[in-house]
């Protein structure tokens, strides 16, 4: 038994947005989900997708893109992504009801992994515009979207913490936090979201969201304070399923 996580499929069986122009990674990218995702995760592990699983704008357009995901080997556990359109946060039980023993929709609740409670939300990180002088250094940023992101990341924490209250509630101890946005931008060494992870002394922080190699160093990768931070955008691991825990 395993726990996985991967993120990013940016699938678009019914929407027409190829992805190969992001890319060579990116070329036949869903056939290497397929195979990667078989050849490493076994039907008794578990596999949390990160976000951004879908181009479709709303559920409808999404079918395709859920059924090739359930088809994977697994346990699937979906996180919201900022592309993730068909699904309303308020509307998460839905889909837990529609899907139910075949995919989890983790928002506002959690999932258990041995005796780990899985918890997450989509997150938000302020990501500029940054303002650089001819030399690259940075001279500043635009104030008003970091006031947008404060209030983003304000109720992106209060469902986070929901989620922790309510493993904690049912007795868990040992936690795995899962964001779609990476848990800090460039600018920061700490974030709420780093601050949450270290007040529930949570074993990982798993993340994706950030595309291209010139992203992948935009926030904290190795351990930190003593907390694993994994980046599992699919595009980052060539789509390869990371393992968080064995
Ligand atoms: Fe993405
Ligand atoms: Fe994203």
């Amino acid at each position: 038994m395993a726990l996985y996580a991967l993120g990013d499929l940016h699938l678009s069986f019914q929407a027409n947005k190829p992805m190969d122009a992001f890319g060579r990674v990116w070329k036949n990218h869903e056939k290497k989900i397929r195979k990667y995702t078989h050849q490493i995760v076994k039907p008794q592990d578990t596999l949390v997708l990160t976000g951004d699983h879908s181009w479709g704008r709303k559920l409808a357009e999404c079918r395709e893109d859920l059924a090739f995901i359930e088809d994977l080997p697994g346990r699937k556990i979906l996180l919201r992504g900022n592309h993730d359109m068909f699904w309303d946060a308020k509307k998460t039980s839905r889909l837990n009801e529609e899907y139910a023993g075949r995919l989890f929709f983790l928002q506002n609740n959690f999932a258990v992994y041995q005796d780990y409670a899985l918890v997450g939300t989509k997150g938000y990180t302020f990501e500029g515009p940054f303002y650089l002088d001819p030399w690259g250094n940075l001279t500043g940023w635009d104030k008003d979207r970091e006031t947008q992101a404060k209030k983003l990341v304000e109720r992106e924490m209060a469902r986070l913490r929901d989620s922790f209250d309510q493993a904690s509630a049912a007795g868990f101890r040992k936690f795995i936090m899962f964001l779609h946005y990476p848990p800090t931008n460039i600018l920061e060494e700490t974030s709420p979201f780093t601050e949450i992870a270290e007040e529930y002394g949570v074993s990982a922080v798993v993340y994706s969201h950030c595309h291209g190699a010139w992203r992948f160093g935009d926030s904290i990768r190795g351990t930190y304070h003593g907390i694993r931070y994994l980046l599992v955008s699919g595009d980052y691991l060539d789509f390869k399923p990371e393992l968080v825990v064995p």
